[in-house]
C-alpha cells in the first residue's frame, strides 16, 4: 500500500474501523476491547473458542472459531482491518502461528501479535527469560506472510502482578507476607492493564496514513514494525510495599518479610522450568526483570506524552490489584504458568 492517503483508491476512509481480536474475555484482551468500544470509532469482533467460558464484553460482536479449523478463523477475519491476539501463554505453541496464517489468509494488513512485555530491543534480557525469541518469532512470521505488526511494550503489568502471588511481586496478601528481591531498590516500569488497553486503543485511533507528504501528524503507520513503549509507574518494590500499607491501612508489623538475592531467585526459577515444572516461570521472569542495574525498565523511552495517556495515581491502581487477588485466584492453571 501506498504509504498516503491521496494515493489511495476512491472509497479510502484513512481510519481502522473494523479491528478483530483473539482473548477479549481475557486478562489485558478485556480492557483493550472495552477501551476500543468507548471511543466510539470501531465495530470489535472478538474471536472466541466453541465452549469457551471466557465472558466477553457487552457490546462487542462474536465470531465462534476452531483453531484445528483454517476455514473458521479465515471467515471470521475476512474484512477486518486489525487483528489484535491476546492469547493465553498456556495455549499450545502452534495456536499463535495458526492465527496468523489464516490472517495472512483473510487478506488482514497489520496484526499485534501475543507479547505485551518488556522492550523489544533488550535482546538480552529477552533471551534470558526466554520469552523475547518467541515472540520475535512470532512478528517474523507476520512480516515474512506480508503483514506489518504493531506490538506492545508495557513492562510488568502492575496490578495483575501485585495480585498474582508470591512469584510475581513477591507479595502474598492472604499470608500478607512479601519476598523482597535483594534490598527491594530495584524499579521497574510497570503498566496497569487499563493502561495498556487505552494505549491500543490511541493507537488504532489515529488516522492510518499521512493525507500526504506534508501531513506530518501522527498515524498508525508510525507505528508500524515497531514498538509502542507506554508506562504507569516506575516503582520499586518498596515503592510498592509503601503503597500496599497506606491502601490496607496495615504497618510493617503485620507484615512476614523475608529477602532472596534475585540471581539465586533466577537460577532456582530456570532450573523447575528446564525440568518441565512451570511454576518456576514466574519466579524466573521476574526475579530477572529485577536485576539491580540490569533491570527492565523502559520508561525512558515511553510514549504516553506523544498518545496523551493519562498520568495514574499509584495507591488507586494498588487497590485495584488487591482487588484482583480473588478473581485471578481462581484461575489456578493460568496462574501457575
Ligand atoms: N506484562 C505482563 O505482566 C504480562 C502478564 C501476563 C501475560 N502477559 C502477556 O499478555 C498476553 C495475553 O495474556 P493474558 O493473560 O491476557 O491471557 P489470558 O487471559 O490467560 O487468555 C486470553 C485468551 O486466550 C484464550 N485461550 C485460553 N486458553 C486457550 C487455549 N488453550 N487455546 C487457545 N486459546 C486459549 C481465551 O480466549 P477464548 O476463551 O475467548 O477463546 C482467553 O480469553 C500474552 O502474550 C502474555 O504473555 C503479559
Amino acid at each position: 500500500m501506498s504509504k498516503y492517503a491521496k494515493d489511495q483508491p476512491a472509497g479510502f476512509k484513512n481510519a481502522i474501523e473494523r479491528v478483530a481480536i483473539i482473548g477479549a474475555g481475557g486478562t489485558v484482551g478485556a480492557h483493550i476491547a472495552k477501551s476500543l468500544l468507548e471511543t466510539g470509532r470501531h465495530t470489535v469482533t472478538a474471536l472466541s473458542r466453541k465452549g469457551s467460558s471466557n465472558k466477553l464484553p457487552e457490546g462487542v460482536l462474536v465470531a465462534t472459531i476452531d483453531y484445528d479449523d483454517e476455514a473458521t478463523i479465515i471467515s471470521a477475519l475476512k474484512d477486518q482491518q486489525f487483528l489484535i491476539i491476546t492469547m493465553a501463554p498456556t495455549a499450545p505453541r502452534d495456536t499463535h502461528s495458526k492465527v496468523v496464517q489464516a490472517a495472512a489468509k483473510a487478506g488482514i494488513p497489520y496484526v499485534m501479535p501475543n507479547g505485551y512485555g518488556g522492550d523489544i530491543d533488550n535482546v538480552k534480557l529477552g533471551e534470558e527469560t526466554l520469552l523475547g525469541p518467541i515472540a520475535k518469532a512470532n512478528r517474523d512470521e507476520i512480516e515474512r506472510l506480508g503483514m506489518q505488526w504493531v506490538t506492545v511494550c508495557c513492562g510488568f503489568w502492575y496490578d495483575y502482578s501485585l495480585a498474582g502471588g508470591e512469584a510475581r511481586f513477591g507479595f502474598d496478601f492472604d499470608k500478607r507476607s512479601l519476598t523482597i528481591y535483594d534490598d527491594g531498590n530495584t524499579k521497574n516500569s510497570t503498566s496497569t492493564l487499563s493502561q495498556v488497553g487505552r494505549a491500543v486503543a490511541k493507537v488504532l485511533s489515529l488516522k492510518e496514513l499521512p493525507e500526504d507528504e506534508n501531513d506530518k501528524s501522527l498515524t498508525l503507520s508510525t507505528f508500524l514494525n515497531k514498538g509502542v513503549y507506554i508506562k504507569s509507574f516506575v516503582v520499586s518494590q518498596n515503592d510498592m510495599f509503601e503503597s500496599v500499607k497506606r491502601v490496607t491501612g496495615t504497618t510493617d508489623a503485620d507484615w512476614t518479610i523475608t529477602h532472596e538475592d534475585t540471581k539465586k531467585r533466577y537460577e532456582d526459577g530456570l532450573a523447575q522450568v528446564r525440568m518441565g515444572n512451570m511454576a518456576g516461570f514466574g519466579k524466573m521472569l521476574y526475579a530477572r526483570g529485577f536485576y539491580p542495574n540490569d533491570c527492565g525498565d523502559h520508561s525512558a523511552k515511553a510514549q504516553n506524552d506523544l498518545l496523551g495517556l493519562p498520568v495514574e495515581n499509584l495507591d488507586e491502581a494498588t487497590k485495584t490489584g488487591i482487588e484482583l487477588v480473588k478473581e485471578l485466584q481462581l484461575r489456578v492453571e493460568r496462574m501457575a504458568a
